[in-house]
Formats: C-alpha cells, sequence, structure tokens
C-alpha cells in the first residue's frame, strides 16, 4: 500500500517535470527548418525558453543563422512562449518545481532552508582547506539520493583545478550504503583547462540536460575563478575578464532555470587592504568582484574551526537570515560535526 502510494506520487511529479521545458523542436511546426534548429542545438540552445534567453545579437553570430532567419526564430518562439509575465500565484506555482539537495550535514541544511536549492546559483568561498572541494564531492552524491522536492539525479562535475578524486565518492557512498559503480556512474566529469574550455563546456551540459531529460539535477564547477584568475592578470585585463565572467554566470543562471537544477559552484578569497585598513574583523573576501556577487542567490562563507570543524555562514541570501552553522569534514564527507 505504501508503496503504491510513493509509486502514485513519483507518476504525478513525473508528469509536471516532462511539461518543464518546451523543446526547440517544437519550431518545425511554425515554418523553421530542421538544420536551422540543428545549428542552435550546437550551440547549446535547445529550449524554446533557451532562445527566449539569448539575445538576437548572439543568435545571428551563430554560424549559418542570418538576420532574417534571427527573426523568423524569435517570432516563432514568441508564438510558442507565454508573454513572459505571470501572476505571482501562478510564479509560485512554477516554484513549487523547485528542489533542495542535501549538504550531507543538518545543520548546513537548515542554515540554507533545506539544502542546495535548483533553479538557482549557491556559492561557496574561504580559504584553503575548508572544505569547498570536500562539499562538492559531498553534492555528488547526496544528489543521487532522495531530497526535498525530488528523488534523486545526475550531476554534472567541472573542475579547474584538478582536485577532483572518485575514490572519495567511493568513502562517501560508502557512509549512505550507495553501490560505488552506480554512484560513480552518474556522476559525468569534465576538467577545464581554460576559463574558454569552462565557458564552452556549458554548451555541452546543456545539450546533456536536453538529450536526459529531467534526470540531471545538479552542476558543479570547482572552482569558477581559478582560471579566470590564470588567463587575466593585472588591472588592464580586469574588464575583459569581468565581461567573460559574466557570459559564463548569466550562462549558468539560464541553465539553472531552464532546467531546473542546482548550480553550487566553489570560489576562493582575497586579503581586502582596504577593509583591513578599516579594521574590519574579517578582511578577506571572495573574489570576482560585483558580477559574480549579483550572479549567486545565495553565498555562504566558510571558515576553520578545531580540527575537522568547519563554520559556515550566509553571506548573501535573498531570504535566509545572516545565521552560522557547524559541519565536519569526515572520510564519509560532509557531516555534523560531533558535540
Ligand atoms: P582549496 O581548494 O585549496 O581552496 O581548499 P578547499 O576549501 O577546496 O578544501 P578541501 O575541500 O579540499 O578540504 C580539505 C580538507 O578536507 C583538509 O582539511 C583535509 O584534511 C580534509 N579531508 C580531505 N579528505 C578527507 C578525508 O578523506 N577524510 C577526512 N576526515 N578529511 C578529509
Ligand atoms: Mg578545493
Amino acid at each position: 500500500m505504501a508503496d503504491q502510494v510513493v509509486a502514485d506520487n513519483e507518476m504525478t511529479m513525473d508528469d509536471e517535470e516532462e511539461s518543464f521545458f518546451q523543446d526547440i523542436d517544437l519550431l518545425q511546426n511554425h515554418g523553421i527548418n530542421v538544420a536551422d534548429i540543428k545549428k542552435l542545438k550546437s550551440a547549446g540552445i535547445c529550449t524554446i525558453k533557451g532562445i527566449q534567453m539569448t539575445t538576437r545579437k548572439k543568435l545571428g553570430n551563430i554560424k549559418g543563422i542570418s538576420e532574417a532567419k534571427v527573426d523568423k526564430i524569435k517570432e516563432a518562439s514568441q508564438k510558442l512562449c507565454d508573454p513572459g509575465f505571470l501572476t505571482a500565484l501562478e510564479y509560485s506555482e512554477k516554484r513549487r518545481h523547485c528542489f533542495r539537495i542535501s549538504t550531507g550535514s543538518d545543520e548546513l541544511d537548515k542554515l540554507l532552508g533545506g539544502g542546495i536549492e535548483s533553479m538557482a546559483i549557491t556559492e561557496v568561498f574561504g580559504e584553503f582547506r575548508t572544505g569547498k572541494t570536500q562539499l562538492s564531492h559531498t553534492l555528488c552524491v547526496t544528489t543521487q539520493m532522495p531530497g526535498r522536492g525530488y528523488h534523486g539525479g545526475k550531476v554534472v562535475f567541472i573542475d579547474t583545478e584538478n582536485t577532483f578524486r572518485p575514490d572519495r565518492l567511493r568513502a562517501i557512498a560508502d557512509r549512505f550504503n550507495l553501490d560505488h559503480t552506480a554512484v560513480l556512474d552518474n556522476v559525468l566529469y569534465a576538467r577545464a583547462y581554460t576559463s574558454e574550455h569552462q565557458t564552452e563546456l556549458l554548451d555541452f551540459v546543456a545539450a546533456k540536460f536536453h538529450e536526459e531529460p529531467n534526470v540531471f539535477k545538479l552542476l558543479i564547477v570547482d572552482s569558477i575563478m581559478a582560471l579566470f584568475r590564470v588567463d587575466f592578470s593585472g588591472r588592464g585585463e580586469l574588464a575583459d575578464r569581468q565581461q567573460k565572467l559574466a557570459q559564463l554566470l548569466s550562462r549558468l543562471q539560464k541553465i539553472s532555470e531552464e532546467y531546473n537544477v542546482g548550480v553550487f559552484i566553489t570560489n576562493q578569497m582575497t586579503a581586502d587592504p582596504g577593509a583591513a585598513m578599516s579594521f574590519q574583523a574579517d578582511p578577506k573576501k571572495p573574489i570576482g568582484g560585483h558580477i559574480l556577487a549579483h550572479a549567486s542567490t545565495t553565498r555562504i562563507s566558510l571558515r576553520k574551526g578545531r580540527g575537522e570543524v568547519r563554520i559556515a555562514k550566509i553571506y548573501d541570501s535573498p531570504d535566509m537570515p545572516e545565521n552560522e552553522a557547524t559541519f565536519a569534514i569526515t572520510n564519509g564527507g560532509i557531516a555534523d560535526a560531533k558535540e
């Protein structure tokens, strides 16, 4: 009987999820030919909403898409789309699809209002060894288990620092009594070598999310800024860096909304001489400037406690108070700190 209830719930959930996005193939019914649709897909645009989210200029930059075609594509997608305005009630209905992924620590989940949120970017930053990469690894496993509002899914992990270790996933899987092979098979891994490569990989990610709808639930980028720091140096290249960064973040934001997935990014810190001068308690701040500050929906700072203990603090969130939570880094990944 209980099984029946679960099965029914799953069915209704799947039905709802099915309609979450409109496939770009629908454009065929509105006079756009298959070849052009293919061109859009190869640029990582796979849904009607994806077209809405892309400027005319950017569509025009796709090889083989002329200005006249851009107009036609925009017009056709407008016919298929709702105009963009919803009542708050309708919007709240839409946000009902939003789910939360557990971090492995109840205390940290509580701080986050239930865990890492879908349709949003969650950023953690902190000094080295504060647990950013360990949290990323833990999320690879917890995402696969039923969470708040969904029943588990696959993960994409983009690694810019070469610190991803599949063996850590095995140890974390053991903690939750999960099969190693299955857990590792559900994590799609890519190493990014340059900031450009990092951005290009997102086209592939979007295509994958589209190809296997409702299967992927989390996209991790560990870390978001490392390659930008290498590829752009000095004040002279800062404006260029921020522009490229903005493009990457905008892409991440769109992917999170378009495919209803969580986006989890890690970030580094820098000494802020200005803050030190003003005798602030913590003269360190996340890098990435205003561009990153505005892109992240929720920002969490991590700092070291004693031994394996770490302290997380809400740095910026639209709906969470500025509280703190304590957790521990264990062999089985992120967990509650023992009393
Ligand atoms: P950077 O990337 O260097 O900025 O640091 P980070 O914040 O990503 O740190 P990371 O997540 O790599 O955390 C490193 C901490 O996790 C260290 O204190 C390690 O001792 C601890 N750690 C790593 N693996 C294990 C493990 O298997 N068991 C335990 N108990 N701790 C671990
Ligand atoms: Mg790390």
